[in-house]
């Protein structure tokens, strides 16, 4: 009788093996793949990769105020909208570098003095002072410079970004 149960027995424990086999290359090839899915983002050309991040920054930090969907008319605005905000900064001839450093002057500490927008702070009060982190300012600066977020082309870029 013996011979006939231990066939059964040996049958299952090479199942068992077979199972475990598969189960060990499937995890391994998982490994195998996922670092190369994080490798995708670094792949991200620069430009992209600050694009995302500015955009993220800004929906964190400004759009609160500088609310770039022109739903719910002005009364719904706590400040003008950035692209308004560009147009008093972005005129002929001025440089990367000064656009960058006019905003981050009055981000860091805003003034009546510095302002160029006198009849924003008439219709919404001057911007309360806010901390956001220098470099971040810079990356939003730069964004803004390289965008006019008054654009068709931009505002299908905000509603893919809002989309995720
Ligand atoms: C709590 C509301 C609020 C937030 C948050 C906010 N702002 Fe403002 N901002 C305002 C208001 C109100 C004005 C218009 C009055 C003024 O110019 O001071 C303004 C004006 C500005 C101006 C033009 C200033 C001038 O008068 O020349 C700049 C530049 C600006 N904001 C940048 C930013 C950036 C960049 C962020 C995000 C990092 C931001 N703001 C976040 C309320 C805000």
């Amino acid at each position: 009788m013996k011979p006939q149960f231990n066939f059964p027995a040996t049958f299952r424990l090479v199942l068992i093996t077979l199972g475990l086999i598969v189960l060990v290359s499937v995890q391994a090839k998982d490994a195998l793949q996922s670092p190369s899915k994080e490798g995708a983002n670094i792949l991200l050309p620069i430009e992209q990769e600050h694009d995302i991040k500015a955009l993220k920054l800004m929906a964190q930090q400004c759009f609160s105020c500088h609310n770039p969907d022109m739903t719910g008319g002005p009364q719904s605005r706590l400040g003008p909208p950035m692209f308004m905000v560009r147009r008093h900064y972005y005129h002929e001839g001025v440089s990367k570098d000064e656009f960058i450093a006019g905003i981050v002057s009055f981000v860091k500490n805003p003034s009546e003095e510095k302002s160029r927008m006198k009849g924003a702070i008439k219709n919404f009060g001057l911007m309360p002072g806010i901390y956001v982190d220098e470099d971040d300012i810079k990356l939003i600066a730069a964004y803004i410079y390289d965008n006019d977020l008054s654009s068709e082309e931009w505002k299908k870029k905000w509603e893919a970004f809002k989309k995720g």
